[in-house]
């Protein structure tokens, strides 16, 4: 690692090409302004990364890190419906604030994560039904998949004792999506407005939105997002759908009736959870973003990590096949003029949603730069 940084290469890269056509530029003063294409192809993809907001407290060399390193953050978890709205109607942005402080304070961007997701949503959303009116409150309830007529049943009795009537739960959902664009609106650019929408087999996965508003809470959760600001870029982000398969299938499909239909969407994010023992290369990565591009979407990589556990390679083998994965998704991205950005689900193995001997990020616990990282950034290097 020589120190410039992903961040710091690209901008030299960007100075070099100023420097390289301002002559030109000078020289056609008088003819019309022309879109100035060397600096336009070298432009570098921009990087981010999910960021602890513990980690960036508390430890230096991680916020160092970071601040050398990458264009943009998303909350690993700080913006999720759990930490937001811990009670119904009661919002608690301390800890996201902190966050978007620390990163608008360092002229880096956002990536707001997420506001309609069937995950870390707070008990009270869940579990609300006919026993909260007496006080007592049930947990999620994962129903196991029973034979009918004892499935039915039982599904019926616990939508009973912890279902939401559609138009109540419509309405929760509306309020956080205009509460918490509005209150970062000019700080978050981009919002993954849904999160994992999809079921493997390509229909829509049966979270408690699709449960009791019905399929179009995906219509319901964009328009209300673009009225709440209109400037920001909303997304689909969903993992498992890099490569072709009945989810990637459901996706398109699903992308392609939204814009269809004009309802506001601006890109699909790919979280790219992956590992050494299978990952998408760089032509199926850029095929699958071009499904989308098509469509007039942009597409991001947001989550990206490759998991390298020592049971699958050994361990020269698995730096050098994590490299390959890291480099192939970098290129595509990179060869796609709308992928709008690069994000990995953080960088140092040290803070890591991954188990520790995972290993799936750019810097190892100690920080020190993988291969990957090297990868990355030559990948990026060439646009
Ligand atoms: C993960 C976080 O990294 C963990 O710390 C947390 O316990 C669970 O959620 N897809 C997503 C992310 O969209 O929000 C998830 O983040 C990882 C999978």
């Amino acid at each position: 690692m020589d120190g410039r940084g992903l961040a710091g290469g690209a901008s030299a890269l960007a100075v070099l090409a100023f420097l390289v056509v301002l002559p030109v530029a000078q020289a056609q003063k008088k003819a019309p302004a022309l879109p100035l294409r060397p600096i336009d192809a070298l432009r570098a993809v921009p990087q981010g990364t999910a960021v602890r907001l513990a980690a960036l407290r508390n430890d230096t060399r991680y916020r160092d890190t970071f601040l050398r390193e990458f264009d943009s953050l998303t909350a690993e978890n700080e913006m999720k419906m759990q930490a937001l709205q811990p009670r119904r109607g009661h919002f608690d942005f301390a800890a996201a604030d902190e966050v978007v402080r620390f990163a608008r304070s360092n002229g880096k961007a956002v990536r707001g994560h997420t506001l309609v997701w069937g995950q870390a949503l707070p008990l009270w959303l869940i579990d609300h039904g006919a026993l909260d009116k007496v006080g007592l409150r049930l947990p999620p309830i994962n129903l196991p998949a029973l034979p009918s007529p004892i499935g039915k049943i039982l599904g019926q009795t616990t939508t009973l004792l912890t279902g939401w009537r559609r138009d109540d739960l419509l309405a929760v959902m509306k309020d956080h999506v205009r509460t918490v664009m509005r209150h970062y609106a000019g700080d978050v650019a981009e919002w993954d407005v849904v999160n994992e929408p999809m079921a493997e087999n390509g229909n829509l996965a049966r979270t408690v939105w699709r449960r009791f508003i019905g399929p179009d809470y995906i219509d319901e959760a964009l328009r209300t997002a673009r009225a709440a600001d209109p400037r920001a870029k909303l997304f689909i982000n969903d993992f498992d759908v890099e490569s072709p398969g009945p989810k990637l299938d459901g996706l398109v499909r699903l992308a392609r009736d939204l814009v269809t239909r004009d309802v506001p969407l601006d890109g699909i994010g790919l979280q790219t959870h992956t590992h050494v023992g299978g990952f998408p290369d760089e032509a199926t990565l850029e095929r699958t973003m071009r499904r989308f591009t098509r469509l007039g979407l942009d597409v991001q990589i947001t989550e990206m990590d490759v998991a390298a556990p020592l049971v699958d390679v050994a361990r020269p083998e698995r730096q050098q096949r994590q490299a390959l994965a890291y480099g192939a998704a970098a290129r595509a991205c990179n060869a796609v003029r709308k992928c709008t950005r690069f994000t990995t689900w953080g960088f140092t193995d040290a803070v890591s949603w991954l188990s520790a001997g995972a290993s799936g990020l750019l810097f190892d616990a100690t920080y020190r730069a993988k291969p990957a990282y090297a990868a990355v950034r030559s990948a990026f290097a060439r646009r």
